[in-house]
């Protein structure tokens, strides 16, 4: 597959097979979200592969706002992976002072372009997946994430079992002025 047609052809997934994620997959797509780019190359971006079928039925049912748009979907995934940050790292200058005045808001931007990265690599792989940002803050509790960590987004994962129709885009001439 070339970068245009996985750019393009990736599609947020929310209905899925029961096959469950070869760990050997997971591991060749964790490997390949490692070459993303980070602040200073610090690679604070850690996953938490959710496959044990009671815990992710309590994360779906107890963990997700009440959207149950978000709950089916996790509901339907065979595996769910937490995307987490550790903490105090990037933004950071070696002495803890932050470099920018943004702070410590590029561990959001590290987790971004890594879970984009990881989701372009299942795709390479036949797997679908969904980044969700909405989800309850007893979350972090329920997944036992330790104090220098935190909890950036959940990605489902899991073979597609739709074909979903491309959500409309912007044109190019909307995205981009000139000066
Ligand atoms: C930061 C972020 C949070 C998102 N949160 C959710 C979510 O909670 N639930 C969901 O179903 N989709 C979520 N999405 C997926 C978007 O809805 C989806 O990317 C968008 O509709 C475009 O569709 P596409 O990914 O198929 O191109 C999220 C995407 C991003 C980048």
């Amino acid at each position: 597959m070339d970068v245009k047609e996985c750019i393009k052809g990736r599609r947020s997934i929310r209905k899925f097979t029961d096959e469950p994620v070869p760990t050997d997959t997971l591991e060749k797509i964790v490997e390949l979200a490692s070459y993303s780019p980070s602040w200073k190359n610090t690679q604070v971006v850690r996953y938490i592969a959710i496959k044990d079928p009671v815990l992710k039925e309590k994360i779906a049912n107890e963990c997700t706002t009440g959207f149950t748009y978000n709950a089916n979907a996790m509901g339907s995934a065979p595996m769910l992976i937490a995307v987490t940050v550790l903490k105090n790292r990037c933004g950071y200058e070696r002495d803890g002072s932050f470099t920018t005045n943004r702070k410590d808001t590029w561990q959001m931007f590290d987790a971004g372009i890594a879970s984009q990265t990881f989701c372009l690599a299942a795709y390479e792989y036949g797997l679908g997946t969904v980044i969700m940002g909405i989800f309850d803050d007893t979350l972090s509790e329920v997944l036992e994430i330790p104090e220098d960590r935190e909890l950036v987004n959940i990605i489902c994962i899991g073979y597609p079992a739709e074909s979903p129709e491309v959500p409309k885009r912007k044109t190019v001439a909307d995205l981009i002025t000139y000066k």
